[in-house]
């Protein structure tokens, strides 16, 4: 499955090494092929930032689960991602999220990322969501969960004002980051 304007294509280990660079801003998060922020909680606190592991991780995610995201080329050039997963998949980071957890029964957003500021704003971010959405809606997954944010879109997944423009809606709010669901 890809998007509807040919930039939006699937997320293949081969091409993992792909993934944007995050800003300097994010340097503690590493890039995106080596963040464990959501796979590995542990040793991201540790500071450990590993390709190997999250390149362990999504080759078994594909194994056991299928496609887990999306990526978004312009002019030949990675600059967005969407990744997903059923919670069970993630690591113990979800009892970080008041809100939480997610239901063991959806599927997980739990990044959305477009690298570039002049590349926001033109609706790649909203094209790989509803590409994600379409690919977990015709495997049969139909509820859809996630942990954006209130108050700003900084965040692994964007803010809550794209979510609510899919058809998602709050099912818990304890924070600035509520659990949105579509179903
Ligand atoms: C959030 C993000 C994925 C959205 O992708 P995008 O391509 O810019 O979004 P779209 O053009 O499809 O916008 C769709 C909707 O999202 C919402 N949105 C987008 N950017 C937003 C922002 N900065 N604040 C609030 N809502 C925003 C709006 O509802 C927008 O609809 P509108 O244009 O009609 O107002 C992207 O802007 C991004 O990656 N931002 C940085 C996030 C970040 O810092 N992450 C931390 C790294 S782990």
């Amino acid at each position: 499955m890809e998007g509807t304007s040919g930039r939006v294509m699937v997320l293949r280990l081969e091409r993992f090494a792909d993934l944007p660079k995050l800003p300097r801003s994010f340097k503690s998060l590493g890039t995106c092929n080596e963040c464990i922020y959501w796979e590995c909680p542990r040793e991201f606190e540790r500071g450990e930032r590993n390709p190997a592991l999250k390149v362990r991780w999504m080759s078994g995610v594909l194994r056991e689960f299928g496609n887990c995201g999306f990526r978004a080329k312009v002019a030949n050039r990675v600059v967005g991602s969407i990744q997903y997963a059923p919670p069970r998949l993630y690591g113990q980071r979800f009892e970080d999220y008041p809100s939480g957890p997610p239901s063991e029964d959806a599927v997980f957003i739990s990044c959305l990322y477009i690298r570039d500021k002049a590349q926001r704003g033109q609706g790649i971010g909203s094209e790989l969501l509803r590409t994600g959405v379409s690919d977990l809606e015709a495997r049969g997954y139909d509820k859809i969960e996630a942990f954006p944010r209130i108050s700003s879109d900084n965040n692994p997944s964007g803010p809550v004002s794209l979510y609510l423009k899919h058809g998602f809606r709050i099912v818990r709010q304890k924070d600035d980051f509520p659990l949105v669901r579509l179903e």
